[in-house]
């Protein structure tokens, strides 16, 4: 029996991923920063809940030893906690910056580090991290956002070949609008008060941002088929989009040259 362990399943994709998994018959390790408050997953066969924390190292080792201890082994990773700084760049505190990259960017890489010396001793493993379409696009208002999950696909693309090298797979998917509590919990608003001459523009464009991401949000059960597709894919393939906003995006994008899209882009937000 497979064994995944997911980053962040307190809520939206990482709940829905875990429940989906623990249907198919695989063992779930459901991590999560607040174990404490959970209800349901603990009460599912098959599910682990434990307490892990990507800012803090020593949850993500203990994570990864529990999980073996009760499971046996680990066969997929899902690199799924994040949030978004929203906001004026310019407003941003020096600690808001690093933070948006302490938890999608370096979480990832720690959790990444805490499984590779499991996955090398079994000679196979699969490490799934949930990117965004805002991977390959960016959007007015999101530049850190954006930034995290550049990284995250030049992070995973480069470790694709790497790991490829030690039978370990490497795979993004890359999700459009999810109705998730990513537009609650999971939103850091950057205050851009004392900054007038951005106002309407700001104002206008998270009028437009919000009422894009209601008309368009993908259910997170949809997104949890796609990470259970990536994880059961041996075929060598690294990139997964999830949602019909992402793929059409990404359409735009392929038919237009740069210049082009970009004017899309930007006549969007005018
Ligand atoms: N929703 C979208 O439109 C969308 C689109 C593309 C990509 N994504 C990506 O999908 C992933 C999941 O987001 P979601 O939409 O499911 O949002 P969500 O429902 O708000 O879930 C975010 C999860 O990340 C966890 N988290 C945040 N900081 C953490 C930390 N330091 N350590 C461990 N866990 C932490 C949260 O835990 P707490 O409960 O403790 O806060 C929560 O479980 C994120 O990487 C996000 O960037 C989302």
């Amino acid at each position: 029996m497979n064994t995944i362990l997911i980053t962040g399943a307190s809520s939206g994709i990482g709940r829905a991923t875990a429940r989906h998994f623990a249907q198919q018959g695989w063992n779930v390790v459901a991590t999560m920063r607040a174990p404490e408050r959970e209800t349901e997953l603990n009460t599912l066969e098959r599910v682990l809940v434990v307490r892990l924390d990507v800012e803090q190292p020593e949850t993500i080792e203990r994570a990864v030893s529990l999980g073996i201890e009760r499971f046996g082994r680990i066969d997929v990773l899902l690199n799924n906690a994040g949030y978004a700084a929203f906001g004026v760049f310019e407003a941003a505190e020096p600690a808001q910056i690093k933070r948006q990259f302490d938890v999608n960017v370096f979480g990832t890489m720690r959790a990444v580090q805490a499984i590779l010396p499991h996955f090398r001793a079994n000679g196979a493993g699969t490490i799934i991290n949930v990117s965004s379409v805002g991977g390959r696009v960016a959007f007015p208002l999101l530049s850190l956002y954006h930034a995290s999950k550049w990284a995250i696909e030049g992070f995973s693309e480069s470790l694709y070949y790497e790991l490829g090298t030690q039978k370990i797979q490497v795979k993004v998917v890359e999700p459009g609008n999810v109705s998730t509590d990513f537009t609650g919990r999971s939103l850091e608003l950057l205050s851009g008060e004392s900054l007038p001459s951005y106002r309407d523009y700001a104002e206008a464009v998270t009028k437009k941002q919000l009422d894009s991401f209601q008309a368009n949000a993908s259910a997170p059960e949809r997104i949890a088929e796609t990470i259970y597709e990536a994880a059961n894919d041996a075929g060598g393939r690294f990139r997964y989009l999830a949602g019909d906003d992402a793929a059409f995006l990404m359409g735009a994008r392929a038919e237009r040259t740069e210049e082009e899209f970009m004017g899309f882009i930007a006549a969007n937000f005018r």
